[in-house]
């Protein structure tokens, strides 16, 4: 094994986090290439939960930790999350890409004005930067870290930027804002001071990682249909949460990729607002949010819950190819009084195995529904015949209806509650 892609194959909140821990025993490195601290990432080790924003996953298993070109970072959070995991003794061995950008306080200004807005059309976004900083990098007026490390440099980038940012907050949208450019400069300049060390080049340490042989995992923040291009637009992210983004995000060739797995939660959520065909909004949705803690790791946000859906599944799987799928949260299905899977939509006139082009529809779409026998798991499981008949025939289905085979099975936070099938 060389290469490992870790991608959410729905919403986010798939449970990555739990996976990226689980093979971060056998890696080297541990690289992100998406997202920015939108993201909330869980491990659960003994009686600590660590929740992790910008930091990859891997960084409880003391694995060397990369923050590539793609992601988005807030050196706020970032120096947060650093001196957090320094309190419980993980010294994280980081390096981050000179390229990737920085979400800067105006970013975060502008999303919440921009929401604002919208009204009742908002996304829901995670009000952290994530868009304005994205769309800055493609309007080429964003800061890199590299600008962010370099006190002459990022003041000459905020001469140019700051003026044009304080417009747009001031005149676009009538957004009192606070901010001075002086003290962004005071604030951001300590930041990089404080972040310098860990400057590198992930493209580079990846590639010479592969060509070394060692095992490299790459995390992928949020889930394939918050895909900018790919997800329910504009109910999305700005970044690019699936599998070939990882390549793009890290700056990696076409180099054989060994395992791209996708992550998959036994159920759906979603935060934020957006199509979701089968949201379940009475009191199994309610039963099924307490059950599963479905609020978000970044917001507290409840999230909205519903069936799996194996149209949405079926496009995530062309979206990505994933070799193999981790199913995450099976105890939560465990005990309901009954337990169904969405096989197919109805749009107009016509039935769909798979997502439309135009997501727009999916607004209209009526979820046709598999039934299958509810199950309760047992105290103990150790191996995939531990689990009940019925919950066997629906991992099956899931994973029938996908080509995929499942490598994991999920049912507690724990490390302990992982079943690794092959
Ligand atoms: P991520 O963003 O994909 O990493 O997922 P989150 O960490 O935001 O949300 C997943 C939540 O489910 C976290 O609280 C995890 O600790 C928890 N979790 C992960 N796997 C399981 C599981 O199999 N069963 C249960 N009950 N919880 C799980
Ligand atoms: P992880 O990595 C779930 C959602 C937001 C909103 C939309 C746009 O933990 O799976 P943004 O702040 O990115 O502009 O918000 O995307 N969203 C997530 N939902 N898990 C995430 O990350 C998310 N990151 C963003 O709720 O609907
Ligand atoms: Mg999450």
């Amino acid at each position: 094994m060389a290469v490992r892609i870790v991608v959410g194959a729905q919403f986010g909140d798939e449970g990555k986090g739990k996976i990226v821990d689980f093979f971060g025993s056998q890696a080297d490195i541990v690289a992100r290439f998406n997202g920015g601290n939108n993201a909330g990432h869980t491990v659960v080790v003994g009686k600590n939960t660590y929740k992790f924003h910008l930091m990859p996953s891997g960084a409880v298993q003391g694995k060397k930790c990369l923050i590539g070109a793609g992601v988005a970072i807030d050196p706020r959070v970032l120096v947060e999350e650093i001196e957090s995991l320094k309190k419980t003794g993980i010294h994280a061995k980081l390096v981050i890409d000179k390229r990737a950008h920085i979400i800067m306080p105006y970013h975060i200004e502008l999303d919440e004005a921009k929401e604002k807005a919208k009204g009742k059309a908002k996304i829901g976004t995670t009000k952290r930067g994530i868009g304005p900083c994205y769309s800055d990098r493609v309007s080429r007026i964003g800061i890199t870290f590299a600008d962010l490390i370099d006190s002459k440099r990022l003041k000459k980038r905020l001469l140019d930027v700051f003026p044009l940012k304080k417009k747009e907050l001031e005149q676009v949208y009538g957004f009192k804002s606070t901010l001075s450019q002086e003290k962004i400069f005071n604030e951001y300049s300590a930041l990089g001071k404080k972040l310098k060390k860990h400057a590198g080049d992930v493209s580079l340490e990846v590639d010479n990682a592969i060509n070394e042989k060692k095992e490299v995992l790459l995390e992928g923040a949020q889930g394939t249909f918050l895909d900018t291009d790919f997800g329910t637009y504009p109910f999305v992210t700005s970044s690019h949460p699936i599998a070939g983004a990882a390549l793009i995000g890290i700056g990696l060739g076409l180099k054989k990729i060994n395992e791209c797995i996708g992550v998959v939660k036994a159920y759906s959520t979603r935060v934020g607002s957006g199509p979701m065909p089968t949201e379940l909004k009475g009191r199994l949705g309610e039963i099924i949010r307490e059950k599963g803690a479905e609020f978000g790791t970044t917001t507290g946000r409840p999230r909205r819950v519903g069936w799996i859906d194996l149209t949405m599944l079926r496009t995530a799987q062309r979206l990505n190819n994933f070799t193999d799928l981790a199913i995450t949260k099976l105890d939560v299905l465990s005990g309901l009084k009954e337990l169904k899977a969405c096989n197919s939509i109805k749009i107009g006139g016509k039935t769909l195995k798979e997502w439309p082009a135009d997501l727009q529809e999916l607004h209209k779409a009526k979820p046709q529904y598999k039934k299958f026998k509810p199950f309760v798991l047992p105290e103990k499981i150790e191996k995939f015949d531990d689990l009940p008949e019925e919950a066997i025939d629906y991992l099956q289905f899931v994973s029938g209806e996908m080509g995929v085979p499942i490598k994991i099975v999920s049912f507690g936070p724990k490390r302990s509650s992982t079943l690794l099938l092959y």
